[in-house]
C-alpha cells in the first residue's frame, strides 16, 4: 500500500532528474547551405519533426525563407557559414563548442551553373575548378574536422554528405561535361569513405546520399523525370532515419538503393 502511493513520486522525481522525454528525444541536425534548394527543404522537414535545426547560409540577410522558419519555429536558427573560409568554420565551431549535433549534413555544394556545365577540354575554367575543390570537397571535410567533437557528443552521431551520382565512375553519364562538379564531388565521396575507416572508434556513422535529380532550379526543373525538392528530400530523411552502424561508409541515393563508387 505504501509504494503503491511512493510509485508515482518516484517516478516525477526520476523524469524531473533526467529531463523528461521531450527533453531528451530532440535530436539537432546543422545543415550547411540552409538557405535555398535541398538544404532549405531539409531545414523545414526537420523542423516538422521537432528536431533543433541549426541552418548554416553564407548570407543570413539575404536568406529570407530560412529566416522566416527561425523566426516561425524558436528550435530553428540561422549561422553565417561559407564553407570555403577557414576562419568562417573555427568561428562556428567556437560558437557552438559543447553542443551536440546529432547529425552533421554536408549539403552546401557549388553545382554546375549553365555557363559552365557544358564546357570542354579547351574552354575549362581552372579558378572555378579550385572553387570547387574548396566548396565541394575540402570545405565539407574542414567542417567535419571542426564539429566533429559535438557529433561524439550526441546521441545519433550522424555525418551525411549529399553527394551525386555524378561523382560516380559507375553512374556518372559519360559526356564530356561538368568536369569540376564530378571530379570534386568524387573527392568528396572518397573523403567521406576514408573518414567511415576511422568514425566507428568514435561511434559516428558516415554516409552518402545521392538526391536523385532534383528541379531546385528551372535549369533542373525542365529535365524530364526531375522530382520536386520536397519529394527527394522526404526520400532522404526516410533514408536517414533509417541508418545504422551497419551502414557506415555507405554510398545511398534518396530511395536508400546502393549506388556504385
Ligand atoms: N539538385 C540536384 O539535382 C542534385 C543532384 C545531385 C546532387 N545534388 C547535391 O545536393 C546538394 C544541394 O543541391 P541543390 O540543388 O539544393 O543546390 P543549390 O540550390 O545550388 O544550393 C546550394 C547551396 O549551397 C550553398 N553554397 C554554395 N557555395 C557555398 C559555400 N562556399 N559556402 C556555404 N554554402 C555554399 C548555396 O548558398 P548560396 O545561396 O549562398 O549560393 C546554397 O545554399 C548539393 O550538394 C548538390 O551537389 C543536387
Amino acid at each position: 500500500m505504501r509504494l503503491a502511493i511512493l510509485l508515482p513520486w518516484l517516478a516525477f522525481l526520476l523524469q524531473a532528474c533526467v529531463g523528461g522525454p521531450a527533453a531528451t528525444d530532440q535530436q539537432t541536425v546543422l545543415i550547411s547551405g540552409a538557405n535555398r534548394g535541398i538544404g532549405l527543404e531539409f531545414a523545414r522537414q526537420f523542423a516538422a519533426r521537432g528536431w533543433r535545426v541549426i541552418g548554416t547560409a553564407r548570407d543570413p540577410a539575404a536568406a529570407a525563407e530560412l529566416s522566416a522558419l527561425a523566426a516561425a519555429d524558436p528550435d530553428v536558427s540561422v549561422e553565417p557559414l561559407d564553407v570555403t573560409d577557414v576562419g568562417a568554420i573555427d568561428a562556428l565551431a567556437a560558437r557552438l563548442h559543447g553542443r551536440p549535433i546529432d547529425l552533421l549534413l554536408l549539403n552546401a555544394a557549388l553545382g554546375p551553373t549553365p555557363q559552365s556545365a557544358m564546357l570542354p577540354l579547351a574552354k575549362l575554367d581552372f579558378e572555378l575548378a579550385r572553387l570547387s575543390f574548396e566548396t565541394n570537397a575540402l570545405g565539407p571535410l574542414r567542417l567535419t574536422r571542426a564539429l566533429m567533437d559535438n557529433v561524439t557528443a550526441s546521441t545519433r552521431r550522424q555525418i551525411v554528405a549529399i553527394g551525386t551520382d555524378s561523382g560516380s565512375f559507375g553512374a556518372t553519364s559519360k559526356a564530356p561535361i561538368l568536369y569540376h562538379y564530378k571530379a570534386s564531388k568524387t573527392a568528396l565521396h572518397m573523403y567521406m569513405l576514408t573518414l567511415s575507416f576511422e568514425a566507428p572508434a568514435r561511434g559516428v556513422t558516415v554516409a552518402i546520399l545521392h538526391p536523385g535529380l532534383v528541379g531546385t532550379n528551372e535549369q533542373l526543373a525542365r529535365f524530364p523525370g526531375a522530382m520536386k525538392t520536397p519529394d527527394s528530400v522526404a526520400g532522404m530523411m526516410q533514408v536517414i532515419e533509417g541508418l545504422t552502424p551497419a551502414d557506415n561508409g555507405r554510398f545511398l541515393d534518396w530511395r536508400g538503393e546502393s549506388m556504385p563508387w
